[in-house]
């Protein structure tokens, strides 16, 4: 039976980048004999365009019936006016709740093409290599929200059970890595942090072999600058998570890097680059797709179990970017389709070598 990835490119970028990304996919597929089955949706603003809902009932549907979803990017100006009755970011929020997908991995590692980007020294990016998860779907995103004529608010609520799954997840990763996990929190003022912290003070006596900090979530935007290096698995609740991991992902060089697995209690998950649909140089051929591409390699990690032809396209990716072929957001000329054809040509050749190395 084949595998079945609900492909949803969305607004802005989203298809240029989406399409690299099947294009690699495609070409794991042929290399390794895999079948790969993609059925295309819509989702945010050309979904609110086309059927007045930013997700449509048939792309809920076609994703709860996929092994994996793989989605560009949405939203844009010509749907951002503040008075709007639907968004196309409320279809992304939808959609992460509708999967369960609780757990947004963020990883980060410096390529040394993309150094020279970082706003940090180059003796700061040595060894940088974190992963952040995110919690997704709880949090002041989901809280119930209320407008009044001159006031507003937003309701942030967390319940034990669900803070704990999302650091039982962290543990896990920290067990699988250095074994360092840090908790970002505001306790000295939030009672959903001092839920948040006393939850992973109990959980820790369960994994002994991890190292447990706290930071506060203030200090840690500043840590994320000064010690980079320092840190293995970062964790934290949803806003928190969405402000550092755009903090990190310039401390990697370029927003147009970083990928994202979403993943709830089962093998289905949401990859999606953790950039945005980045109008301003939409429909120019330029995006860098590596965010992308790197996305599509952690659904073949996590949702396919094919850590091989995952760490594959990783390494191809990275060698694509270490000879050179760069998109204007790390200062070269090249376009998206230049890149993502390097990167398929890296995944070939690799395959020649490795056949190369089973016959001799
Ligand atoms: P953005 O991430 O779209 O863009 C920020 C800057 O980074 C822009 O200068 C852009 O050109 C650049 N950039 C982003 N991705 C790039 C790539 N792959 N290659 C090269 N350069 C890249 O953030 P924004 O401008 O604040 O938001 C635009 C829209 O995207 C908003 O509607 C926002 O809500 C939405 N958004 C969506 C997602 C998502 O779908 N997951 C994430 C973030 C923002
Ligand atoms: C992200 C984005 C989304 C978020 C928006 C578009 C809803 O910024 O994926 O990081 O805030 O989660
Ligand atoms: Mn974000």
């Amino acid at each position: 039976m084949s595998t079945h990835i609900a492909l949803l490119p969305g607004d802005g970028i989203g298809p240029e980048v989406t399409a690299a990304a099947v294009q690699c996919l495609e070409a794991v597929a042929e290399i390794h004999g895999y079948s790969f089955r993609f059925s295309e949706h819509p989702i945010g603003g050309c979904a609110i365009d086309a059927y007045g809902t930013a997700l449509p009932e048939t792309t809920r549907a076609a994703c709860l019936a996929s092994d994996a979803v793989l989605l560009g990017a949405v939203g844009g100006p010509k749907w951002s006016d503040p008075r709007a009755a639907v968004r196309p970011e409320q279809g992304l929020l939808a959609l992460r709740a509708a999967l369960g997908v609780y757990a947004n991995l963020r990883p980060l590692q410096v390529h040394p093409r993309a150094a020279q980007f970082s706003p940090l020294r180059p003796e700061k990016l040595r060894q940088v290599d974190f992963v952040f998860v995110r919690e997704l779907t709880g949090g002041i995103y989901f809280g119930a929200k209320t407008r009044e004529s001159d006031a507003a608010s937003d309701l942030c609520r967390y319940s034990e059970a669900e803070i704990e799954r999302v650091l039982r997840r962290a543990f896990t990763l920290a067990r699988e890595r250095r074994r360092k996990l840090t908790s970002v929190d505001k306790a000295n003022v939030l009672e959903t942090s001092r839920l948040w912290r006393a939850t992973a003070q109990r959980l820790a006596a369960e994994y002994p072999d991890v190292a447990l900090e706290h930071q506060l979530v203030d200090s840690m935007a500043m840590l994320l600058l000064t010690r980079p290096h320092s840190f293995d698995v970062i964790v934290s609740e949803n806003l928190f998570g969405d402000i550092l991991t755009d903090e990190a992902a310039a401390i990697a060089g370029s927003l147009g890097l970083l990928p994202s697995a979403s993943l709830g209690d089962g093998p289905r998950g949401l990859y999606e680059p953790i950039h945005g649909s980045a109008p301003d140089i939409a429909g120019q051929g330029i995006a860098n797709p590596a965010g992308a591409i790197a996305s599509a390699a952690l659904l073949l990690r996590y949702s396919l179990g094919l850590p091989a032809a995952a760490g594959a396209l990783e390494s191809a990716l990275w060698l694509a970017l270490d000879e050179g072929v760069l998109t204007p957001d790390l200062g070269g000329h090249h376009s998206t389709t230049a890149l993502t054809e390097a990167v398929i040509g890296h995944l070939w050749s690799q395959s020649a070598v490795d056949a190369a190395v089973a016959r001799a």
